[in-house]
């Protein structure tokens, strides 16, 4: 039979062949909310935008956790939980201190946080609330592992963690070694927030599928981790910050317009923009647009700034292509001292609450994930003994 023909068998078998499961449904979720064409995004019933108003990433951990905010002593408490959490076991710490110093930091953090599966909290004998227990433990310790390979690379002491203090102030302290300012804490905390949450992107899919198996969360942080490592992922904001420094080293020379036109002539993807679900601006780039424009100012990175401006307008002259999160939140981490390594470290560290929250969902009402693939190989093929071949 010709390879066309088993083709063609194969598709009327399976009619949705989807090459990236465009705008397929694969599961329902309490979790968060994308429409696409009008730029919106919703965390468990609030607007992204209310909540990067008024609310705290321990606010937003619990909610997407439990689908509705807490009250004042439910919200103390798992702050005291987070706090108390704060702890990495030494053999991990030793791996972070000895590992290779040129690693990648989400490497380490992937490895790192895989180990953890070896050190988890007390368990109970329900599952359930084992699982409860390992996300609280698992968004507390993740900011550790990142300030202290941060730390640790570079000949420095590691910071011990800090037994008060939000998740930003801490992993700011842990990092500099200094307690951060007001300003600084609260940047962080909004980009925990803007980053927790959004449907099923791909390393959100990816720990669905690995807790669809009833393998571990630890089994299922570390894929997302990979996943979100990507350049096409989360690791599109260090790829936009080293665009950004690459175009800095020009001096003079450097243009961000014809930078991009460059770029899109041979049809070379600019990062940061882009997304397979906004049709439009999104939403979360509007308050990192924002905040980077502040900080700039405050900080003198406004040709950064600019830049970035330029390119976003030729983007959307050219190619009518709005910017995604990663793109302003470079130049946001970058305002405050963050080495780009880092970024995608920091999406994790948010990102931690929603895939946790997603394994949760997945876990009380699980079906394996299993698709098809359609083979477009040969069939049937004769052995021909190795000698022969
Ligand atoms: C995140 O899904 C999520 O929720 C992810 C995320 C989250 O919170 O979890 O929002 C976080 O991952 C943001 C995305 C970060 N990645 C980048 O910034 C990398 C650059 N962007 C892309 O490569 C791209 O836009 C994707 C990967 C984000 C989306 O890919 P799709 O949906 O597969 O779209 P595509 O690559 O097929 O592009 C469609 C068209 C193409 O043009 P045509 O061939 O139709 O003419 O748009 C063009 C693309 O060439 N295009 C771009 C572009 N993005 C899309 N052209 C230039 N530069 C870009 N960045």
């Amino acid at each position: 039979m010709s390879k066309q023909n088993l083709q063609e068998i194969d598709t009327n078998e399976y009619p949705h062949l989807n090459r990236g499961l465009e705008g397929i449904v694969a599961f329902s979720t309490s979790k968060s909310s994308i429409d696409g064409q009008k730029g919106e995004l919703i965390y468990s019933g609030y607007n992204i935008d209310t909540l990067a108003e008024n609310a705290t990433f321990e606010e937003v951990c619990f909610l997407l956790w439990n689908d509705r905010l807490p009250d004042k002593s439910e919200l103390n408490h798992l702050k005291e939980r987070l706090i108390a959490e704060r702890n990495v076991p030494e053999p991990v710490l030793n791996y972070i201190k000895n590992t290779n110093k040129e690693a990648e930091p989400m490497a380490v953090l992937r490895t790192a946080t895989s180990m953890l599966a070896d050190f988890p909290p007390e368990k109970s004998n329900d599952q359930i609330s084992d699982f409860q227990n390992q996300a609280i433990a698992l968004t507390a310790q993740m900011p550790i592992i990142v300030a202290a390979f941060d730390r640790a690379r570079n000949g420095k002491s590691i910071v011990p963690p800090l037994d008060h203090g939000s998740t930003a102030f801490n992993f700011l302290y842990m990092l500099n070694g200094d307690e951060p300012g007001e300003q600084a804490e609260k940047v962080m905390d909004l980009c925990l927030i803007l980053h927790a949450e959004h449907g099923m992107n791909a390393s959100t899919f990816t720990a669905r599928t690995i807790c669809s198996t009833e393998s571990d969360i630890y089994s299922a942080i570390a894929g997302a981790i990979g996943a979100l490592k990507g350049p096409l992922h989360g690791g599109a904001n260090t790829a936009v910050m080293n665009m950004l420094l690459n175009l800095e080293r020009k001096g003079k020379d450097a243009d961000p317009v014809q930078f991009t036109l460059d770029k899109l002539e041979k049809k070379e993807k600019i990062m940061g923009f882009g997304h397979r679900v906004y049709k439009t601006f999104d939403p979360r780039a509007f308050h990192l647009r924002k905040m980077s424009k502040a900080l700039s100012e405050e900080t003198g990175y406004q040709t950064l700034n600019k830049w970035s401006e330029s390119i976003l307008k030729t983007m959307k002259d050219e190619k009518n292509i709005d910017p995604n999160v990663d793109f302003f939140s470079a130049t946001v981490y970058y305002s405050i001292g963050i080495k780009p390594d880092l970024y995608t470290c920091i999406f994790s560290m948010s990102r931690v609450s929603g895939w946790t929250a997603h394994f949760l969902e997945q876990a009380a009402n699980n079906r394996l994930i299993r698709p098809r693939a359609l083979y477009t190989g040969e069939k049937n093929l004769e052995w021909v003994p190795v000698d022969q071949r």
